[in-house]
């Protein structure tokens, strides 16, 4: 199958997106709240299938890897030890005419100038506004996390971090995860959740929030071995996006400098996708050496070394992790999967997205809404609901259903005819190639398990 079309520009997604019920604005009968979403009934599904086919991936068929789930909120001292008091900031400027805010970094890389932190005066001479032309005035350094209070008292002693990355959660587990799942090194913990950040310039629909989930694996390892482990964690990550629908030419991937190296970080290589306004990062693989477990041992006085059988020594495992963001997952599975095709006078609008990712993964069409049909269909229906995502339809002609799940992703319409009502078949409908083909009511679950397994 030859897909020529371009992937889509924003505002079709938009536009379906809040069509269908994919992503809708956060409060939105009061205004919205700037760069928050809600994932509708079609998002959600979309949102979970990518994270159950992450889970499978990193988790579940793999012996070297378990799963946590963390709470948001953590002790206080997690964030000074991890070094994000200190240095998770970014550097923030104020127009001094219409007082607006921007990352400096943005603006240099908006004007084809390299950013270098100890140079922000020379930087400042050649940037205005970008609003307004103002002035800008002196840069200072913001931190990005979300401060809120535990308890009923309002003062620095109840003061709490949202945390800005899921993975410190995995860092001070790491004892716990060992003892208790009694594995060794190499080993791997993956989690799925919230993470924070008061950005300056969110932006992009779901691409830069303030409110996002991440998927992250910290995966711990001998010393010396971690170079090694970074390589086979780039290819198999990028591999990931590849198998799950994303164009290999739409996904490159960038090292980063020595420059923009986080503070934890040795090396660092980030999976980009080629977004509608250009490459940008939807996945970081980075070397953190022991640099997380270390400070966690010396700020809690806890013993976070591993003792290797084979060499009988104690050291501190190093750590490659890659951390995406599944909020920008779900966009960029879902924009590399929009199509058109001619479809005689009209445009056929169909979302390949892969089988397994597609919010709805079957749908129940009975050919009209005669009083025979509806309880056989019914019936079909309820057989399939076991199994899969389903979804039941009898709303207007059978022609502009087909096109509604087309323009949703759904990969499989299963048709309930009046021949169905005799030789008990039903009609699969294949998205891509619109073949369909006779299968008998009772094979159903295993022939569609079979096309989700192998391919169309
Ligand atoms: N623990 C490492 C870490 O958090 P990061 O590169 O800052 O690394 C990892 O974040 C991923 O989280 C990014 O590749 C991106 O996909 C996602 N992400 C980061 N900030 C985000 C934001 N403001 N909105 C949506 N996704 C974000």
């Amino acid at each position: 199958m030859s897909r020529t079309l371009p992937y889509a520009d924003m505002e079709k997604i938009l536009s379906i997106s809040k069509r269908r019920g994919f992503v809708f604005q956060s409060s939105e009968i009061y205004g919205g709240l700037g760069s928050t979403w809600d994932y509708g009934p079609l998002g959600v599904e979309l949102k979970r299938h990518v994270k159950e086919a992450w889970w499978r991936s990193v988790v579940l068929d793999r012996d070297d890897m378990v799963g946590l789930d963390a709470a948001i909120l953590m002790h206080p001292q997690v964030w000074v030890a991890s070094g994000h008091v200190e240095n998770f900031t970014d550097p923030l400027v104020e127009c001094r005419s219409c007082n607006r805010r921007f990352r400096l970094d943005h603006l240099a890389e908006a004007a084809g100038i390299e950013f270098d932190p100890d140079q922000t005066a020379k930087l400042l001479e050649n940037l205005a506004c970008p609003e307004c032309s103002g002035a800008l005035g002196d840069p200072r350094q913001f931190n990005l996390m979300f401060k809120t209070f535990m308890g009923p008292v309002e003062d620095t002693a109840s003061e709490v971090h949202l945390r800005p990355e899921t993975a410190q959660g995995m860092f001070v587990n790491f004892a716990n995860v060992l003892n208790s799942s009694r594995k060794k090194l190499p080993l791997g913990i993956a989690q799925i959740g919230k993470a924070f950040r008061n950005e300056i310039t969110p932006g992009n629909f779901t691409f830069r929030t303030r409110e996002f989930e991440q998927m992250e694996i910290e995966f711990f390892v001998k010393p010396g071995t971690d170079d090694e482990w970074l390589q086979k964690w780039v290819q198999t990550r990028l591999e990931w996006y590849v198998e799950y629908g994303i164009r290999r030419e739409n996904l490159r991937l960038r090292q980063h400098g020595s420059d923009e190296l986080a503070h934890y970080a040795k090396d660092c290589y980030d999976i980009e996708y080629r977004f509608p306004w250009g490459w940008a990062e939807l996945e970081g693989i980075a070397s953190r050496t022991d640099y997380d477990l270390r400070q966690h041992s010396e700020a809690s006085g806890q013993d976070l070394t591993y003792f290797d059988e084979e060499t009988k020594s104690r050291y501190f495992p190093y750590v490659v992790e890659p951390s995406g963001g599944l909020d920008r997952g779900v966009l960029a599975f879902w924009l590399d999967s929009y199509d058109e095709e001619p479809d005689g006078d009209n445009v056929r609008v169909v979302c390949r997205l892969h089988r397994k990712l597609a919010p709805v993964t079957v749908a129940i069409l009975p050919l009209s809404r005669n009083e025979k049909l509806v309880p056989a269909a019914r019936d079909v229906h309820a057989r399939l609901r076991r199994h899969f995502t389903t979804q039941y339809d009898d709303a207007q002609g059978i022609g502009r259903r087909y096109r509604r799940q087309d323009e949703i992703g759904t990969p499989y319409c299963v048709t309930v005819d009046f021949d169905s009502l005799d030789d008990h078949q039903v009609t699969i409908r294949d998205r891509d190639t619109m073949a369909q083909s006779r299968i008998p009511i009772d094979d159903l679950v295993s022939v569609l398990q079979d096309k989700i397994d192998h391919g169309w």
